[in-house]
């Protein structure tokens, strides 16, 4: 169990802030801080009492490797990640070299975490003893000024295992309450989901978790062949792929349209339920249903925009999640290269082990 500690909510404007932060840091503590995607709960990456204590707070399991955040100097091409002792370049071949720049230049910083062949100086304890790396520009500001005023920062997502990400401090707040001593309050998640995972796996790239950044963006900067998880599933490399992930504690029941929706509702009779849609109802009948007092409903976006769905997806399921209903019946996009996919993802994990479809 983790040490107890009275949690404080700092603001990046408060002039103690980065001081008590940083410190910290420097302490081989832990301090969760805002990333353009999620919260992240960060410690020193080169500190194995720094790694203990996130593993602790977050109760993860050790075999799940951590992300190392690093600053944008560090990481302006493949050559300068092997520079500063990140990564091995030499067991990368060339022309994938030549495509990762392309990669690197085009999405970093930003919402995209790069597998890659690890330096023999990065620990098992970070790498869950993988003999690969995951790096990560963070594009926030508030991180950036962290990484850059202290070193690399391991930084998963600032949630219990398993559970969603937060994508606010009050979120981080309710997950990690007593078990860290600060959080950093940068706004709402710009982006709202994990980032994209692209990986040089068995001598190909490989998107192992989709993300704001899509498959078909990869594949246009790289120029190269990109092979999508789904296809080449990479799952054993990435263990914290195998958990149900993003799971809230009320069940949850997925479904692609509104015809699936009606019938849901019809067989779950006046059960108190919370509904989870990508874009306003259309039909009259279901916005009749949906005025039942019994129901608590949440559109994700006015305008069916799948960039402010992404941005709501995780507060809108907690939301929905501390409200008393037995059930949540949320909408998957269908299936697409783009967020949509990442969505999707997310919503597939949440719903798992129970039956994926309503039908
Ligand atoms: O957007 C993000 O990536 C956020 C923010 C905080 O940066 N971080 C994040 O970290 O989502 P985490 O730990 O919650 O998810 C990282 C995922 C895990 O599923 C882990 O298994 C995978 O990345 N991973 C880490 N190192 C890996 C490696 N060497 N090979 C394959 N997968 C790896
Ligand atoms: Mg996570």
């Amino acid at each position: 169990m983790s040490a107890r500690y009275t949690t404080r909510i700092l603001i990046p404007s408060d002039q103690d802030t980065y001081r008590c932060a940083i410190q910290a840091l420097q302490a081989d503590d832990v301090v969760a801080i805002p990333t353009e995607t999620v919260y992240g709960l960060a410690g020193n990456a080169f500190s194995d009492q720094a790694l203990d204590k996130i593993y602790a707070a977050k109760e993860r399991p050790a075999m799940n490797p951590l992300i190392l955040h690093i600053s944008s100097a560090q990481a302006q091409t493949i050559q300068s990640l092997a520079e500063a002792e990140y990564i091995n370049a030499e067991a990368i071949p060339q022309a994938i070299v030549e495509a990762l720049d392309r990669v690197i230049n085009a999405f970093w910083p930003g919402p995209l975490t790069l597998v890659l062949p690890r330096h023999s100086r990065i620990s098992d304890r970070l790498t869950g003893g993988l003999d690969t790396v995951a790096l990560r520009v963070p594009a926030h500001p508030v991180a950036q000024k962290i990484i850059s005023s202290t070193f690399p920062l391991a930084a998963p997502s600032a949630n219990r295992s398993g559970r969603i990400s937060p994508t606010s401090a009050q979120a981080v707040y309710d997950e990690l309450n007593g078990r860290i001593p600060f959080v950093i309050d940068g706004d709402a998640c710009e982006v709202g989901l994990e980032s994209s995972i692209l990986a040089y796996l068995d001598n190909s790239l490989r998107l192992l978790r989709p993300g704001a950044i899509s498959l078909k963006e990869l594949r246009r900067e790289s120029g190269i062949k990109i092979l999508s998880a789904q296809k080449h599933p990479a799952e054993v490399r990435a263990p914290g792929m195998l958990q149900s992930h993003y799971a809230p504690d009320t069940p949850v029941k997925l479904f692609r349209n509104e015809t699936e929706l009606l019938t849901l509702l019809k067989q779950q009779g006046e059960k108190p339920l919370g509904i989870l849609l990508l874009g306003p109802p259309g039909s009259h009948d279901l916005i009749k249903q949906l005025q039942k007092p019994y129901y608590n409903v949440e559109v994700l976006s006015a305008e069916r925009d799948l960039t402010e769905a992404a941005r709501q997806l995780f507060a809108t399921l907690r939301k929905l999640d501390y409200t008393q209903v037995e059930l949540l019946l949320a909408q998957v996009p269908p299936q697409d290269q783009g967020l949509g996919q990442a969505i999707r993802d997310r919503l597939l994990k949440a719903a798992a082990p129970k039956n994926l479809f309503s039908s």
